[in-house]
C-alpha cells in the first residue's frame, strides 16, 4: 500500500512539466502570467504579519508557516522530514526571500504529528517552538467544532513565496490569491482515495489557474481571517481539475492547542 503512494507520488513529480504547460495555458493573458505566483497578487508580511519564513540555518526560506502564539508556529508535517531543531530557523516580518530584515528566531522543538506518514496519508501538521519571541501579531486559528468554515465556495486566502509555476522558480516577493473552497465530493471525484476528507480540504476553481506550490507547504490558508488549513500537496499546481489541498486544521486544532498551550 506504502509502495504504491510513493510510486503515485513519483509519477506526480514527473508530470510537473505539463502541469506547468497546463498552468500557463490557464493564464488570462501572456502578462498575467508573467507577473503571477500560480495567479497571485505580490504582498508584505505588514499585511500578514504572522506569515513565517521556515528556512535552514543559512536562511533559506524551504517552507512557510503561521505564526500562532509569540513563540509557536503552525506548519506542515512533511516540511520537517529529515530536519532537528537546530537545522531550521523561523523568520518573521521579511518579504522578500533575499531581504536581511525582520527577525529570526532559533527552534527549541519540533512537535510533527505523531501519525504522520506521508503526505497522501494525512496528519500533515507540525508545531514549532521558538527559542525567542516573535514580535508580530499572531493568526487565530479554527477551534474543532468550527467545521461549517470549510462550506464549498467559501472564499479563502492562500499566501506564500512558493514557485510562480509548477517546476518554475520561488518568488522573492510574498504573494497571495484568493480561491474557493471545494466540496469533499468534488475533491474526491479529483484524487480519488489519495483525498482523505477528515483530514485535508481542498481549495482551488474548476478550471485552475490559481493556487499554491513548491515551497508553499506549510503556510496557510485563511478562510473569515483565522487558519483554517495548512498547504499541504497537490498534482501539479493550478491545474484544471486538480485543486490544492490543504490539512483540514478542525481535525487537528485540539492536538495544536495541546502544542500551543504547553
Ligand atoms: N508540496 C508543496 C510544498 O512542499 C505544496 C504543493 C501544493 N500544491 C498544490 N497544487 N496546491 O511546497
Amino acid at each position: 500500500m506504502f509502495g504504491l503512494t510513493r510510486a503515485r507520488k513519483t509519477a506526480v513529480v514527473a508530470a510537473t512539466a505539463a502541469a506547468a504547460a497546463t498552468a500557463l495555458l490557464n493564464a488570462p493573458t501572456a502578462e498575467a502570467a508573467s507577473s503571477r505566483i500560480v495567479g497571485g497578487t505580490t504582498t508584505t508580511t505588514t499585511a500578514y504579519p504572522f506569515m513565517m519564513q521556515i528556512t535552514d540555518a543559512s536562511q533559506k526560506q524551504f517552507c512557510g508557516g503561521t505564526l500562532v502564539s509569540a513563540t509557536k508556529v503552525v506548519t506542515a508535517a512533511h516540511c520537517l522530514a529529515g530536519e532537528s531543531a537546530g537545522s531550521v530557523r523561523v523568520v518573521g516580518g521579511r518579504t522578500y526571500l533575499d531581504g536581511t530584515n525582520g527577525t529570526v528566531a532559533k527552534v527549541s522543538d519540533i512537535w510533527v504529528h505523531p501519525d504522520y506518514t506521508d503526505v497522501t496519508e494525512g496528519n500533515d501538521v507540525a508545531v514549532l517552538t521558538l527559542s525567542t519571541s516573535m514580535p508580530y501579531t499572531p493568526a487565530s486559528y479554527v477551534g474543532s467544532s468550527d467545521t461549517g468554515v470549510y462550506a464549498a465556495g467559501t472564499t479563502a486566502r492562500i499566501i506564500g513565496w512558493g514557485t510562480t509555476s509548477s517546476g518554475g522558480s520561488s518568488s522573492n516577493q510574498l504573494r497571495t490569491a484568493t480561491v474557493p473552497t471545494v466540496s469533499n465530493s468534488s475533491c474526491a471525484s479529483s484524487y480519488g482515495s489519495d483525498f482523505i476528507p477528515s483530514d485535508m480540504v481542498c481549495a482551488g476553481h474548476t478550471s485552475g489557474g490559481v493556487d499554491t506550490c513548491q515551497g508553499d507547504s506549510g503556510g496557510p490558508l485563511i478562510i473569515g481571517g483565522v487558519l483554517a488549513g495548512i498547504t499541504s500537496w497537490g498534482e501539479g499546481c493550478a491545474q484544471a481539475g486538480y485543486p490544492g489541498i490543504y490539512t483540514r486544521l478542525t481535525t487537528f486544532s485540539d492536538e495544536v492547542t495541546e502544542q500551543v498551550e504547553s
